[in-house]
């Protein structure tokens, strides 16, 4: 692989191979624990083995050219003076606020020629805009001669995300995508940023990734809104409680206490899931670590219908997913992962029946949807790196 892109370089950017470093970030999955990032709640996920590489070379002059496999008709190229959002730009704004957030932290990139070949599918879920984002952080500092420590570099990449892109995602992605252990799901504690890394043994079971291959239209201005509607929500508790900071912090036995004071409908409902999923999310570490995959199995499913009924994310293709394979047997935890809206779903699935698993799944979901699903084993992988191997 890395031969490979090294010569994709090499044909973009010809020249000889001084210089020339190659960096990857991975993809993640979320285990359990949606939409609690942003309010200060538990997140359970791991990093994936597919993601984005990047092959890159300094420049002196200011200037960045850029080059994507996945958009080959778009190549983007930007001097460090006028580093602008474009609306237009299907991806180049994300190494380009990396840039700005670089700067700001006083790194001194001078420029870069820079080649990204991904695996990730896009728009699926599976943090490919978490993954160029932080691979760039990390490849561009490393260039520069600096280390930022892992932490800033997700932080710096959710400032990204949060400023530049203008979507007011939490930190678990950029977070997955740089703490992610192979064969480890990451625990994370979204107030504080304390992580442990739990062992994901899976015995006779693996972990399956479901694309309802939906195109995730609004899906940003909808995020925004969800996180409005818990800010209402902590707003009208607070009037009781009034020393609470994040909704995460809420118990379920507070949320009783304190439930009637939210006076809308929608606004208790999107509350109540984020409550219940702290809930999940720390029971889940607790069954993960006896190895009871059997309730954890159980958390997701409730996970995914909590998102369902009161979160109100998941739509006609991943309920569609949802129940084709809960109704298979040998499959002991199914939910949606991720924004929602589309996207994908994460399932546990007996090793030896994945293939009736696909088949019956695929059956149901074309007739339900009208839209064929993809497959994707999932191999749960290490967080962003150089690849020091590589022969250049
Ligand atoms: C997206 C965001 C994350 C998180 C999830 C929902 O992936 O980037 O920060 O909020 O949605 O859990």
């Amino acid at each position: 692989m890395e031969n490979e892109i090294i010569e994709r370089f090499q044909h973009y950017f010809p020249g000889n191979n001084e210089g020339i470093r190659v960096f990857f970030a991975p993809g993640r999955v979320n285990l359990i624990g949606e939409h609690t990032d942003y309010n200060g709640g538990f997140v359970f996920p791991a990093a994936l083995t597919i993601g984005t590489y990047m092959v890159a070379k300094s420049r002196d002059d200011g200037k960045f050219h850029l080059f994507s496999e996945s958009f080959p008709d778009d190549p983007v190229s930007f001097s460090s003076e006028e580093l602008h959002f474009q609306g237009d730009d299907p991806w180049g704004n994300y190494p380009k606020g990396v840039v700005q957030e670089l700067l700001k932290l006083g790194v001194k990139v001078t420029g870069a020629d820079v080649y990204y070949h991904g695996n990730i599918p896009n728009g699926a879920g599976l943090s490919s805009s978490a993954s160029i984002g932080m691979v760039t952080a990390f490849g561009l500092s490393r260039l520069a001669g600096e280390q930022p420590s892992t932490k800033q570099l997700a932080k710096l990449t959710q400032r990204v995300e949060n400023n530049f892109i203008g979507v007011s995602t939490g930190i678990m992605d950029q977070f997955a995508v740089g703490f992610g252990k192979k064969d480890h799901a990451l625990f994370l504690d979204c107030s504080t940023l304390e992580y442990e890394k739990v062992p994901l043994e899976l015995g006779d079971y693996r972990l399956v990734i479901t694309n309802t291959n939906k195109r995730r239209g609004l899906a940003d201005s909808k995020y925004n809104e969800r996180r409005s509607e818990c800010e209402q929500g902590l707003e009208q508790i607070r009037e009781m409680k009034k020393d609470i900071q994040t909704l995460g912090e809420l118990s379920i036995d507070e949320f009783r206490k304190v439930k009637d004071n939210i006076g809308n409908d929608v606004v208790f409902r999107r509350v109540r899931h984020v409550v219940t999923e702290n809930e999940r999310v720390n029971l889940a570490r607790k069954v993960l670590k006896k190895g009871d995959l059997a309730v954890f199995g159980e958390l997701m499913k409730q996970s995914h219908e909590s998102l369902r009924d009161d979160y109100e994310v998941t739509g006609h293709e991943l309920d569609a997913l949802f129940e084709a394979q809960k109704a298979v047997k040998g499959c002991i935890g199914t939910r949606m992962t991720g924004a929602g809206f589309g996207g994908c779903t994460i399932s546990i699935v007996k090793k030896d029946v994945i293939s009736e698993f696909k088949e019956q799944v695929q059956e149901v979901y074309e007739k339900e949807t009208g839209l064929s699903p993809t497959f994707y084993t999932c191999e749960i992988g290490d967080g962003v790196k150089e690849l020091e191997e590589a022969t250049v």
